[in-house]
């Protein structure tokens, strides 16, 4: 079905999404598209609401575990140029939400802005990790926001307050809308002391979790008081092996893909370790990670 036919779209047709994961497991996205701007990107809401296809959003695919059969419907990756911008007046710093975590923190360093360096390492878009609150046990993003543009299911943007929107534990109230541009208040520091602080960050980061194969970070979020990477770990499941993927020997709530890992062996392993929790401990670990199936 050539839906967009005669508009200016264009349209990848069964794109591999393990191109698009940080765990580099995924099928094929039945419909994929990079639109240019908002304009395009208004266009494709509008035509796949017409045409009834699903409409999925990927970022930098840091926090999400695609089946191997691939997805129906409409893949958008908000990569070009135009949503990438970055400018500053004072400390205020507005973005597009296609920014990486590196890009961003890169600007920040070089204009001496801190506040962001918890994100060190936290691989991601900015629009991605403000919907899902990302950060640290201490610090989280949605703390620095001031305000975010976004655009809704008719394709209408609207600009959205911070105190419009609600923050919780690795969860935002912006799962409704597709983020565009957000603007953050930072605060004035030398990027001598920004870049210490990002290298602290990082070697934390290293010394605690397995950054040298491909995951999507923490697997499940962390219970009220407690921790699922200590949990799963109480449960002598580190090291665990499911066909081509293992729950980390560092960090538990790492699950790792050694090489050619599946989906379902992913599932595997987080129904095991939910299983072993509840069983030792009777707590319900919820996922952190966003099932695509
Ligand atoms: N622990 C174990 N065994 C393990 C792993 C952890 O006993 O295998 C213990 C640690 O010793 C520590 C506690 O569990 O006492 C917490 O571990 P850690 O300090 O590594 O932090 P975390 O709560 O597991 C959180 C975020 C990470 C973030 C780190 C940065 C969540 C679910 N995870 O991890 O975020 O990088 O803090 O300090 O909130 C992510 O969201 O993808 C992610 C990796």
């Amino acid at each position: 079905m050539n839906w967009w036919k005669g508009s200016k779209v264009k349209i990848n047709n069964g794109v591999a999404l393990s191109g698009c994961t940080t765990f580099k497991i995924g099928g094929r996205a039945e419909f994929f598209c990079r639109p240019k701007d908002e304009e395009e990107l208004k266009l494709l809401i509008n035509l796949a609401k017409r045409y009834k296809i699903k409409f999925l959003v990927i970022g930098a695919g840091s926090n999400i575990l695609v089946s191997d059969k691939g997805v129906k419907g409409l893949v958008v990756r908000l990569g070009a140029p135009d949503f990438k911008r970055i400018s500053l007046r004072g400390n205020l710093l507005t973005a597009g939400s296609g920014c990486s975590t590196g890009q961003l923190l890169q600007f920040c360093a070089r204009h001496n802005l801190s506040g962001l360096e918890f994100l060190a390492g936290i691989p991601g878009t900015l629009g991605g990790n403000l919907a899902m609150n990302a950060g640290t046990r201490g610090d989280s993003i949605g703390a620095s926001l001031i305000s975010c543009r976004v655009m809704d299911a008719s394709g209408r943007t609207k600009t959205l307050k911070t105190g419009r929107i609600k923050f919780g534990y690795r969860s935002s109230s912006l799962a409704d809308y597709i983020i565009l541009e957000v603007r953050l208040r930072l605060t004035k520091m030398p990027g001598a002391g920004i870049r210490e602080r990002l290298k602290e960050y990082m070697d934390r980061r290293r010394a605690t979790q397995d950054l040298t194969h491909p995951s999507a970070g923490c697997v499940f979020k962390n219970p009220e008081g407690d921790f699922a990477g200590r949990l799963i770990d109480a449960c002598g499941l580190k090291g665990k092996r499911v066909g081509g993927a293992s729950i980390s020997k560092r960090h538990a709530n790492f699950i790792v893909n050694l090489g050619k890992a599946r989906s379902a062996d992913v599932l595997k392993l987080m129904g095991l370790a939910k299983r072993e929790v509840k069983r030792k401990f009777n707590i319900a670990l919820q996922p952190e990670i966003k099932i695509w199936n």
